[in-house]
């Protein structure tokens, strides 16, 4: 199989990587041994664009073992963990992505996934999908369907569909409660902080810690930094969600507001400009800026840069900007995505859900008899209970089920007090 990645002598290491994070995937180990025997992915060619990480390793092993065949890539230059990626080529898989590309060669992986011409796709962020409507309109046509494993993704697909422009029919795996609620939450919540901790080694306790956002991913990253004892501040363009952080406890102002007294910073919004120019211009001497958004667009870096008289790498996913006053910004990973490129993103055990969730999605699209309408789809709500049920008895927690006569209760509209 052909494929391109850092170096094929650090497949070794990457392989313990996988080891280790099959050990913490138990969802997924159960679907690798339930559906290996059948083999239901027979015939599906897939062509995956999503961060080289272990977890990724054990979705594409588990894909390849239930009868597809995989051609990958990364969906973020700075996010593919070289030696996951060796362990993957030198066990046959077609993967393209090494730590570090640049745009040019971003795009080029894409293209070379794309030659074996898959019949589903598989996204996180959408690149893949738009490469194959942008330069593959043919291709198009010979593919059932595809998935979208983040929030950025999925809401460009639903304008895409909104404007009629979508080729095939996808699955908004974000949306699952099994995948949102716990992936963008729990997951985002701690490798973020994770992220910064080995790029800056800050202390957190007694920071005001300033999260632009809060959704999931925002809502995470605050709980974890207020459980290390530091002033959560959340800025939020969305009334409900600035109300819900005001009720979690946490403080809510603007961002001109908050660029005046944060100590460390995170974008998680999906939206760009989030932190500009004039956000810079009051911040302390040095403040910690980094994103755990999609794109790197939410801290706008040109601005940084220009407003910058130097600047030099501190430490690995640090670099310091000196601003002409003397002031020091430290921004963290190049504004990307700070869980992934200054740490090792989500931990297993909850990416476990978010890739059973592809799996089950690549599966239906692969058995259905005839290729859905053209669509934006939520997963079936039992699709999200088997799966949680399935993670509950692998962590052994049992819980309640209703009785028939509780059931019958529900819909009793004669009942009363
Ligand atoms: N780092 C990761 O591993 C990871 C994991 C999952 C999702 N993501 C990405 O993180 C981003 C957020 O995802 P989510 O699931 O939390 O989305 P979400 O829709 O749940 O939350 C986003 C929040 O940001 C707010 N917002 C938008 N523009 C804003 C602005 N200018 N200032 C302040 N708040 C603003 C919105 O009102 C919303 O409440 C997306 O880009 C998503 O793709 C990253």
């Amino acid at each position: 199989m052909d494929s391109k990645v850092k170096s094929l002598d650090l497949a070794d290491q990457g392989r313990r990587k996988i080891e280790w994070a099959e050990s913490r995937m138990p969802v997924m180990m159960e679907i690798r041994r339930r559906y290996g025997e059948t083999r239901p992915l027979e015939g599906a060619r897939i062509a995956g664009c999503l961060h080289v990480t272990k977890e990724t390793a054990v979705l594409v092993e588990t894909l390849r073992a239930c009868g597809a065949e995989v051609s990958w890539s990364g969906c973020n230059p700075l996010s593919t963990q070289d030696d996951v990626a060796a362990a993957l080529a030198a066990s046959g898989v077609s993967i393209f992505a090494w730590h570090g590309m640049n745009t040019e060669e971003f795009y080029w992986a894409i293209e070379r996934t794309l030659e074996f011409e898959p019949n589903l796709t598989l996204d996180d962020g959408a690149d893949l999908i738009f490469t194959v409507h942008n330069a593959h309109r043919d291709l198009a046509a010979k593919i059932r369907g595809g998935t979208e494993e983040t929030t950025t993704g999925v809401h460009r697909l639903r304008a895409m569909a909104g404007d009629g422009k979508l080729l095939y029919p996808v699955i908004a795996v974000n949306d699952a409660e099994t995948k949102w609620d716990f992936d963008n939450v729990y997951g985002t919540g701690q490798s973020s902080l994770d992220g910064i901790l080995r790029a800056s080694n800050v202390l957190f306790a007694g920071k005001n810690f300033v999260v632009a956002g809060y959704g999931h991913c925002g809502k995470g990253c605050a709980m974890r930094a207020r459980g290390m004892g530091a002033h959560v501040i959340v800025t939020e363009v969305k009334p409900t969600a600035a109300l819900k952080a005001v009720l979690d406890g946490m403080e809510v102002m603007p961002m001109d507001e908050a660029a005046k007294v944060g100590d460390i910073f995170i974008t998680a919004t999906g939206m760009k400009d989030v932190i500009v120019r004039r956000h810079f211009d009051p911040m302390k001497d040095g403040a910690v800026v980094c994103n755990t958004g999609h794109y790197d667009c939410e801290i706008n870096i040109p601005d940084l840069e220009d407003l910058a008289a130097s600047k030099r790498d501190v430490r690995p996913a640090n670099e310091e900007y000196s601003l002409a006053d003397g002031r020091r910004v430290y921004l963290l990973a190049k504004g990307r995505l700070v869980n992934l490129a200054a740490a090792e993103g989500h931990p297993a055990s909850v990416m476990d859900m978010s890739f059973a969730n592809q799996f089950l999605s690549l599966k239906a699209l692969h058995e259905e008899p005839e290729r859905r309408a053209l669509g934006v789809y939520d997963l079936p709500e039992s699709q999200d209970q088997d799966i949680a049920r399935l993670k509950l008895e692998t962590m052994e927690k049992s819980i309640d089920a209703l009785t028939e006569d509780q059931i019958a209760y529900l819909t009793d509209y004669a009942a009363g007090t």
